[in-house]
């Protein structure tokens, strides 16, 4: 499925606790729908990794499990989104993570005369997200996302795409992700409330990533096709 007209961009938010399988899905949805999928924790990670001022802030606040400034993370996705591989649409993964982040967002695609965002709860109970996080590796190349239980590389410890050494993020660590939990139920959580009504739809996210894929890409087919026609 691809992005239905050049004049309706398609903008998605996916919104999902830490380890629900935002990543993993907007990896998969990006190349299905052929749009980028722009996730605020790579960008800071982006920053941490290049040891800027905004990275080591980043790295302090989110090892200790909180959120970064709303106004931060404002101002990135909104020259992010500026840029031209965003014409066709884009999707956001892990923003917005406030009711002050979702507003400001709103405010920006009205004021740029874009749609408002279609919104994709990937439900997870909490207690399955330790798990799946503490098992979790990824590509510090190009990105993929592992897990040792449920999608394991074929060769142990290495990217499937380019043989590079999988790492473990630094806020993966049981403390943490306790950390992310609850800064998760208390100040995203409510977005669910925020977004409430026909742009707002909810999958299973227990279920298998494949599974869970096809699901989103039924929900978005009819919104897509109407997009099309106005
Ligand atoms: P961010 O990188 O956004 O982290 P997060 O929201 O905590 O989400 P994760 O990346 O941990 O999980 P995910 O849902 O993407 O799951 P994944 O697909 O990897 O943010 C990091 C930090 O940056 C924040 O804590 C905060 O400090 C800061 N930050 C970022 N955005 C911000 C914002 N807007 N405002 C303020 N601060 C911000 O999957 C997890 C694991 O499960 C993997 O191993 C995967 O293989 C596996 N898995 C995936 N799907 C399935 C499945 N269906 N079944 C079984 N296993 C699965």
């Amino acid at each position: 499925m691809a992005p239905s007209n050049q004049n309706t961009p398609i903008i998605l938010v996916l919104i999902g606790p830490p380890g629900s399988g935002k990543g993993t899905q907007a990896e998969r949805l990006s190349r299905s729908l052929a749009i980028p999928a722009i996730s605020t924790g790579a960008m800071l990670r982006a920053e941490m990794a290049a040891n800027t001022e905004l990275g080591k802030m980043a790295a302090a606040i989110s090892f200790m499990g909180g959120l970064v400034g709303d106004d931060i993370v404002n101002q990135m996705i909104a020259s992010r989104i500026a840029r031209p591989d965003c014409a066709p649409g884009f999707m956001l993964d892990g923003y917005p993570r406030t009711v002050a982040q979702a507003q400001y967002l709103d405010d920006m695609l009205k004021a740029r005369d874009l749609p408002q965002p279609l919104v994709m709860h990937i439900d997870v109970p909490d207690d399955s997200v330790l798990e799946r996080i503490c098992l979790r590796r990824q590509c510090p190349s190009c990105g993929h996302i592992y897990n040792l239980k449920f999608q394991a590389p074929a060769n142990d410890g290495l990217c499937d795409a380019d043989d590079c050494k999988l790492v473990t993020r630094p806020d993966d660590c049981e403390e943490t992700v306790r950390e992310r939990l609850k800064a998760y139920n208390k100040l995203t959580a409510p977005l669910l409330d925020y977004y409430a009504g026909e742009r707002y739809s909810r999958v299973d996210g227990t279920l298998p990533p494949a599974q869970i894929e096809a699901e989103l890409l039924t929900i978005l087919e009819p919104r897509l096709v109407r997009a099309e026609a106005t």
